[in-house]
């Protein structure tokens, strides 16, 4: 046993270690340390730890359903306090405006500790949950602009509008990187490739989070769905992901990483499980690599009611109980809308079955969280309606939208030029609701201009406007014969098809990439008129549009486009802007093609890029590739330079080429950089997207682009799992598209 004065001498040092990190006493105004926004950070949350019960603590690790806190769909006072007091909840799934203020009081002023409640909201493109924001076109829209600078400035309007009703946290951006276009939420994400995935992945990360968190205008972000949620079985949502180590290291889990690289607060875990362990009981992806290995050091969130689901659902936990001690363990911070940790926690911690110091870990990140967005200080923002819709975000809005227009075909019928007369035709032509996409709320027809609203805006004065519906995309509405007899009588007809907003997100799956319903018949009979047709398609996932590829002599893909997509549409038409969107998914020919995505791996018949014939009953090739999309110009590329031509291991590429507009409009190119490592100790894909830049040329300008590639571009996960360079050869290939390739170098990486 130590000696008396031993004792006495660490009792002094514990207490002046702790003064010294701020976590006892008061100052002289009577705050306490962990209300002091002058201490740092880590030091308030070891203060307010310290202060807090077990119980508090359990209470933080929770993220309430709205429901709880209404009755017949009215704010109840009552539940709201029995919650927030009597539960000390941590946070609130989907409470916006005023009751967020009603609830903020409660936590901050009634509750012992005043710990302010955390927000969150799904507001993936634009507010949209929220009836009057600016609605942003779609994700996988969006990510056909190529242009990260562009949805940084989405994703910080973004935050503007949700932080001005009271919410501080949003459930977005997915960075899942989605292959099979049956699956629904492709929509929400930016495609199928990695790179591009985590490029623009981590632009919205830092429009949301802007230069500090705690600014009136930043809110958090999370990268969801951690992880290879989108690698489903059959397209269907929520299914099993059953890929190899190796295809999550350099697939699914680069987009994560580097959100985590640029500081994403927050990530949230899949439903789905990888190899027979569900993601939100992986202690092996969510503590080891997200938390230790990358050192993520914000919190880490449930999907909705995934914990119960480990019980329920996946049938990996016993009972509630047994899913709130496998998810706390595995990492998982905070439980959405379900009720395993609220329930079982303190029983578990009493028990000693699980630590105290995981929950002290947990609710720890929670606190850093609130005090980082600046909550303690600032608890109920500033409800400030005037940014809501405001011009400057209708305007980016139509900015967007443009940039995401992918014009897929064009036999020279586009720009319209002389159309003294026009059909708009079709069941998507001027349908307000189904042109936003999912996750919207109720929103103000008014607010959104459709296709037919934008050609009458933007058509030259005196030119005729007709509209009929024609169809409906699926249903028994069937007036095919008058929408010929009006195309008939137009110079030219805009067939408006697609899909339905429910089609797609979550969970609307499908099993065929057709036309639903009667459009096929429509757009057939139009064309059979003899009047030219323009198809637009606004949809939610590439579709096998294979007889309008091939008999309609333009068609213009613009998913689902926002509030201000007619607009975009119609501007497009007119020759008003040039278009520059490319996909940023393959089209396939046929559902049974899939998976098919560019960057797959060399095989017999279907090597470096040449695709080969193995159907009997189709061609190997897709209906449009990666990175395909057409402009109303032409661009020209050359003098390549790749220095120097050998380096080690660390060294640095640097690639520079001129391209030139040789067309007579100004326009954009996304110029797109990819590479293939010729020999490798393991396989690698034929090419991979490694660098791109979009650029704007007026007619006859030439532009020099350059690239700088790092280790990071260069890397492959080896045969004992690790990210290496090694040394050999790799091809540079420079193009338009993953299929239209313009320059070929390469350089030589040596030990
Ligand atoms: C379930 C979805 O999978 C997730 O993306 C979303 O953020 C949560 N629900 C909350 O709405």
């Amino acid at each position: 046993m130590k000696n008396k004065s031993s004792l006495k001498i660490l009792v002094v040092s514990i207490l002046t270690l702790s003064m010294f990190l701020g976590c006892v006493g008061e100052d002289e105004t009577g705050l306490k340390p962990y209300q002091d926004p002058n201490l740092p950070v880590e030091g308030r949350v070891k203060d307010l730890l310290k202060r807090m019960t077990l119980d508090e603590k359990i209470g933080q690790m929770w993220q309430a359903s709205p429901d709880l806190v209404r009755t017949y769909n009215n704010f109840d006072e009552e539940k709201a306090r029995k919650l927030v007091i009597g539960y000390g909840v941590g946070s609130f799934l989907s409470i916006v405006g005023e009751d967020t203020q009603k609830l903020q009081k409660i936590a901050v002023e009634e509750t012992r500790l005043g710990i302010p409640i955390l927000f969150g909201i799904d507001a993936i493109h634009g507010h949209a949950l929220y009836n009057g924001s600016t609605i942003f076109p779609m994700p996988l829209a969006l990510s056909s602009s190529w242009n990260p600078g562009l949805i940084e400035k989405t994703a910080s309007a973004t935050a503007k509008e949700v932080a001005s009703t009271g919410v501080k946290w949003t459930f977005s951006p997915i960075l899942d990187v989605a292959r099979d276009p049956r699956w629904g939420r492709i929509i929400e994400g930016f495609g199928e490739d990695p790179y591009l995935v985590s490029q623009l992945g981590a632009a919205k990360v830092r429009g949301y989070q802007g230069s500090d968190l705690s600014s009136q205008d930043s809110i958090l972000a999370c990268g969801k769905h951690l992880a290879a949620y989108s690698e489903t079985t059959g397209g269907r949502d929520y299914s099993p992901a059953d890929i190899s180590e190796r295809t999550l290291m350099e697939m699914f889990l680069p987009p994560f990483k580097e959100a985590v690289n640029v500081g994403v607060g927050s990530i949230m875990t899949s439903f789905n499980e990888i190899n027979g362990v569900p993601s939100t009981a992986n202690t092996d992806l969510v503590r080891n690599i997200l938390k230790d290995e990358w050192e993520f050091d914000g919190l880490v969130v449930s999907d909705y009611a995934s914990v119960r689901m480990l019980y329920d659902t996946h049938y990996v936990a016993e009972d509630l109980e047994d899913a709130a001690r496998c998810a706390v363990e595995a990492g998982v911070d905070m439980e959405m809308v379900s009720e395993a940790y609220m329930e079982h926690l303190e029983r578990l911690v009493i028990d000693g079955v699980v630590p105290e110091k995981l929950i002290d870990d947990a609710t720890g990140r929670i606190l850093k969280t609130k005090f980082l967005l600046g909550l303690f200080e600032n608890p109920y923002g500033s409800l400030d309606p005037s940014v809501i819709n405001s011009r400057q975000h209708r305007n980016l809005a139509l900015e967007a939208a443009e940039q995401s227009i992918v014009l897929l075909k064009n036999e020279g019928i586009l720009p319209l030029k002389d159309a003294r007369s026009i059909a708009v035709i079709g069941p998507l032509a001027d349908d307000p609701s189904n042109q936003l996409g999912g996750w919207t709320g109720d929103q103000p027809a008014e607010n959104v201009v459709t296709v037919l609203d934008g050609i009458k805006n933007n058509a030259p004065q005196r030119t005729k406007v007709r509209y009929s519906k024609g169809c409906d995309v699926l249903g028994e509405f069937d007036n095919i014969k008058k929408a010929t007899r009006i195309a008939r009588r137009s110079d030219v007809a805009i067939v408006v098809v697609g899909e339905l907003e429910n089609m797609s997100s979550e969970p609307n799956c499908r099993v065929s990439l057709n036309l639903p319903g009667n459009q096929g018949e429509l757009v057939r009979a139009i064309h059979h008129t003899g009047t030219p047709v323009v198809v637009v398609l606004i949809n939610g996932r590439p579709l096998t549009i294979n007889w309008i590829a091939e008999n309609i002599p333009a068609v213009v893909e613009a998913w689902f486009p926002g509030q201000e997509g007619g607009n975009a549409v119609a501007e497009l038409l007119f020759g008003k802007i040039n278009p520059s969107g490319k996909l940023t998914m393959t089209f396939p020919k046929s559902v049974g093609q899939i998976p098919l995505h560019y960057n797959h791996y060399p095989q017999k018949n279907w090597d470096h890029g040449k695709y080969g014939k193995r159907y009997v009953d189709i061609e190997d090739e897709p209906l449009f590739p990666f990175g395909y999309g057409l402009s109303y110009t032409k661009f020209d590329y050359g003098n390549l330079k790749i220095i120097p031509s050998k380096i080690d291991k660390k060294g640095e590429i640097r690639i520079s080429l001129d391209v030139k507009n040789v067309g007579k409009i100004r326009g954009d190119e996304t110029v797109q950089l990819y590479l293939n490592d010729v020999v490798s100790s393991v396989t690698t894909p034929s090419k991979e997207l490694k660098g791109f830049k979009k650029i704007t040329l007026n007619s006859g300008e030439k532009k020099n682009v350059k690239f700088t590639l790092t280790p990071n571009e260069l890397s492959l996960v080896d045969r004992s799992m690790e990210w290496v360079v090694e040394p050999g050869i790799f091809e540079v290939m420079i193009g338009s598209s993953s299929e239209d390739l313009r320059l070929k170098g390469s350089f030589e990486i040596i030990e």
